[in-house]
């Protein structure tokens, strides 16, 4: 059977300018460039890079048609005339925020893979685009080349959502991986994500949870209709991981991730980033070294998990493609997305968040410092799923799980653990995220 495929009459012709031409840039250009056929014949409208701004005009961009106008003021790009949409991909909050907004205000479509702006800025650039009727798309903003904001967005938009749980920084995950795989300690496995450029040589924003931080406010502000300030999410990151972390999770049936956790806890809605130990027959699990995934619990709908590559140039531009033809087609139809209302979140404090816990206790060996410890838990109504001991001369370590707990009762059981005499130490705390 041969199908034929559809033919739209006319294409229209759509002037992009391109804010950025790096990683991301540099990629959709090429993907625009060799797919401009195949996306006219299959939507009507065909995107073409007209003009592009980055800061060094000298620098050879291969992947740029020739003819674009290349400039080093994103204004510039802005205001050209044959530009009638404009794609950000510089990254940073200025002069990012200026150029979208000046683009909005002036009736031109947006579309950006900037987590940090628009987590940090969403509420005014929706507002703008609102005001101006036109789109601002950022699919590629979480998870790289996963959709996840459009499938939350309009395929969920009617569902009931209860969580949203992701791993969506690349470089974290790639560590945690190679820690459980090769029983590597943090430190030795950060370098090497250095050497093999997975990790940036201050590797804060993605080791300290920083990233993650504002894939969670924008992921929560989507599942919820919410706005969620990137300040205001709870945020943990790896670097206190050890490899005994790693061998005890390994031991009990678990895996360490760094996830990015947004639920529904009543009416409200908590927001948080932090290592995670999670069951290894979860889905989240098995998504292994540099790879993203957002998991998705919808009252009706179930469990959803959306897996792929969330960063890199080539899977992030797939992402902004998409945006880029959603924006063309709008614009030629004189429509846009809409972007659904946010209201202020009431977010639930981490105190009043519940889980299970991994908590490991360093304790002087001796009768009867078991009986007191568990005292310490019945006191605090904390129960106990199970419990390991393993003997190191004069002391012991034990390794509790707990069953779900509130965070402010652990955190007072601790500090109550911590004052008996038998206590040597509060070794770890690790929340266990997928259990009851
Ligand atoms: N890389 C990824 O895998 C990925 C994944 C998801 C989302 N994103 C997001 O996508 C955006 C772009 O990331 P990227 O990795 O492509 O960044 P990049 O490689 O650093 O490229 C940034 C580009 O912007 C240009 N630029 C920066 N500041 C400028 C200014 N003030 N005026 C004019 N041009 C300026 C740079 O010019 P020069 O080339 O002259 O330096 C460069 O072409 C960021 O928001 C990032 O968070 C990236």
């Amino acid at each position: 059977v041969i199908a034929r495929l559809p033919c739209p009459a006319v294409s229209n012709a759509v002037g992009i300018g391109l804010l950025g031409v790096g990683t991301v840039g540099s990629a959709i250009a090429a993907q625009l460039h060799e797919r401009a056929a195949a996306i006219g014949l299959r939507t009507g409208v065909t995107p073409r890079v007209v003009a592009a701004a980055v800061r060094d005009v000298s620098k050879p961009r291969p992947t740029l048609p020739s003819g674009v106008r290349v400039v080093d003021d994103p204004m510039a790009v802005v205001r050209d005339r044959d530009v009638r949409v404009v794609v950000e991909l510089m990254g940073g909050i200025e002069p990012a925020r200026s150029a979208i907004l000046s683009a909005l205000a002036a009736g031109k479509p947006v579309v950006t893979g900037n987590k940090e702006l628009i987590a940090a800025h969403g509420p005014e650039l929706f507002a703008a685009a609102d005001a101006a009727g036109v789109d601002l798309l950022f699919e590629a903003a979480v998870a790289g080349g996963i959709p996840i904001i459009r499938p939350l967005r309009e395929s969920l938009a009617g569902e009931r959502i209860e969580a949203v749980m992701g791993i969506v920084n690349g470089t974290t995950n790639f560590i945690l991986t190679k820690m459980t795989e090769d029983a590597a300690d943090y430190g030795t496995v950060l370098a090497e994500a250095q050497s093999l450029g997975y990790a940036e040589a201050d590797p804060t924003a993605d080791v300290g949870g920083h990233d993650a931080a504002s894939k969670a406010a924008i992921l929560a502000s989507i599942a919820f209709g919410v706005h969620v300030p990137v300040a205001e999410v709870t945020r943990e990151g790896i670097e206190s991981i050890s490899a005994q972390n790693v061998a005890d999770a390994k031991r009990l049936g678990f895996v360490i991730k760094l996830l990015a956790i947004a639920e529904r806890t009543d009416e409200r809605v908590a927001v948080r980033v932090h290592p995670s130990m999670v069951p290894i027959t979860h889905p989240l699990a098995s998504v292994r070294g540099a790879f993203n995934a957002v998991f998705v619990e919808g009252a009706d709908v179930g469990q959803l998990m959306f897996y792929g590559r969330g960063a890199g140039g080539g899977p992030t531009a797939s992402a902004v493609l998409g945006d880029v033809i959603d924006a063309s087609v709008n614009l030629t139809k004189g429509t846009h997305a809409a972007l659904g209302a946010f209201a202020p979140a009431a977010l639930t404090p981490l105190s009043e968040c519940s889980s299970a816990f991994c908590l490991a206790i360093e304790v002087n060996d001796r009768p009867g410092v078991l009986a007191a410890v568990a005292k310490v838990f019945g006191d605090h109504g904390v129960s106990i799923r199970s419990m390991e001991q393993e003997g190191m001369a004069d002391a012991a370590r034990i390794v509790f799980v707990t069953h779900r707990a509130k965070e402010a009762a652990v955190r007072v059981c601790l500090d109550d653990l911590g004052r008996l005499d038998a206590v040597r130490s509060i070794a770890s705390v690790i929340r266990v995220v997928g259990v009851q």
